[in-house]
């Protein structure tokens, strides 16, 4: 056997173990029917919808979809960063530590909050590197961080940031005492991810953590994030457009659509079997990313929504090349296919990836 045929072999094991095994771990974080809005001129426009998953410790999940589908509005709602404009207007987020206490999200004083955000979940935020104070030393920033959560030894802080340094590569003698502008984007983002793990938390948020940088910066920070995961211990959502980066990364993909998650499930299914069509559509747009086989490159048709005025039913039926009469009128709840695989189609039986019934519809709705 060549080694190239070993190495396909072992990654199909890898990639069978990895996306179809379902984890009986128990549930971190249990998001439920959460909405956010944004204020606007035009009233409160809404950026996340119902939306609904459970994560179970240990897990990778991406949250996948196009710009402006409310990814990263549900990465902010859940760590109570949203700016002053915008409020969760139904739902619950209830997070589980290892103790097993559980944090209502929501409906904790901001002070319990300031606590728990960034010792029990973190974040790294999109372009995080340029969220560092420009006139902090990095050092600063981080006995800052480790103070205004009541570790004020300084001396472990600092034995502890300089390690993180090591899990992200960066030089620390180079970085601990620098300041963000005398350091490259990468190694900005570096130092963000390891800020975010300072305190060690049970849950990361990953927001399009790549996604400012150039394509080989892209490919040294995604391998700090695979390090990170084997030598730490810490539950992950990634938030992502790319979806070969979803397939990478993540145990289980979530979908989201107009603020909606409308297909959730193990990183096998929702990219071998999609049911959800706009999964199809994300899927059918991008070269391919599971399989060997290339097929041509197909636009979703159509374009995504005014959310001031989100389509009535299934808020993809005007894009939809399997919509019937319902869809116009009853939104689909999300509903469990098989294992944990869910979806929130009324015709997902229909649904194919067939390039003709694609390029059709393109026709008809496109351009
Ligand atoms: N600070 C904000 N004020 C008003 N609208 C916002 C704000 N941030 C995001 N939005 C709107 O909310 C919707 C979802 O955005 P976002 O959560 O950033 O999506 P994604 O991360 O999937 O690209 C978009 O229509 C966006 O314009
Ligand atoms: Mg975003």
């Amino acid at each position: 056997m060549s080694d190239q045929t070993h190495d396909l072999d072992a990654r199909k094991e890898r990639d069978r173990i990895r996306g179809t095994a379902e984890s009986t771990a128990p549930v971190i974080l249990s998001v439920r029917d959460v909405s956010v809005e944004y204020k606007t001129p035009y009233g409160w426009m809404k950026a996340v919808n119902n939306s609904t998953m459970d994560i179970r410790r240990g897990e990778a999940v991406a949250l996948i979809g196009e710009s402006g589908s409310g990814k990263s509005t549900l990465g902010f709602a859940l760590l109570r960063m949203l700016v002053r404009a915008a409020r969760v207007s139904t739902g619950e987020a209830i997070f589980t530590d290892k103790n097993g206490t559980t944090y209502d999200l929501f409906r904790m004083t901001d002070k319990e909050f300031r606590t728990f955000r960034w010792d029990k979940m973190a974040m790294t935020f999109q372009a995080a590197q340029n969220v560092l104070n420009p006139v902090m030393r990095i050092s600063n920033t981080f006995h800052e961080t480790a103070r205004s959560h009541g570790w004020n030894d300084k001396a472990a802080v600092k034995a502890k940031t300089l390690d993180l340094f090591k899990k992200v590569q960066l030089d620390p003698n180079r970085v601990f005492d620098a300041y963000p502008f005398e350091l490259s984007g990468g190694m900005r983002q570096r130092v963000s991810i390891a800020l975010s793990l300072l305190l060690d938390p049970e849950l990361l948020i990953l927001d399009e953590p790549t996604t400012a940088l150039d394509i080989i910066t892209q490919r040294a920070i995604i391998d700090v994030i695979k390090s990170l995961r084997e030598q730490l211990d810490f539950t992950m959502i990634f938030v992502s457009h790319d979806l070969s980066l979803a397939a990478e990364l993540a145990d289980r993909v979530a979908t989201m659509y107009a603020g909606e998650i409308v297909e959730y499930g193990p990183v096998r299914d929702v990219f071998y079997r999609p049911e959800h069509p706009y999964t199809v559509g994300l899927l059918n747009a991008v070269p391919p990313i599971v399989g060997e086989e290339f097929t041509p490159l197909v636009a979703i048709p159509g374009a995504t929504p005014n959310l001031l005025n989100i389509p009535s039913g299934c808020p993809f039926h005007p894009r939809c090349p399997f919509a019937t009469d319902i869809c116009s009128t009853v939104n689909p709840p999300l509903v469990d296919v098989g294992g944990t695989h869910f979806v929130s189609c009324h015709n997902r039986d229909k649904v194919t990836r067939d390039q003709e019934v694609w390029e059709e519809m393109e026709a008809t709705v496109g351009a």
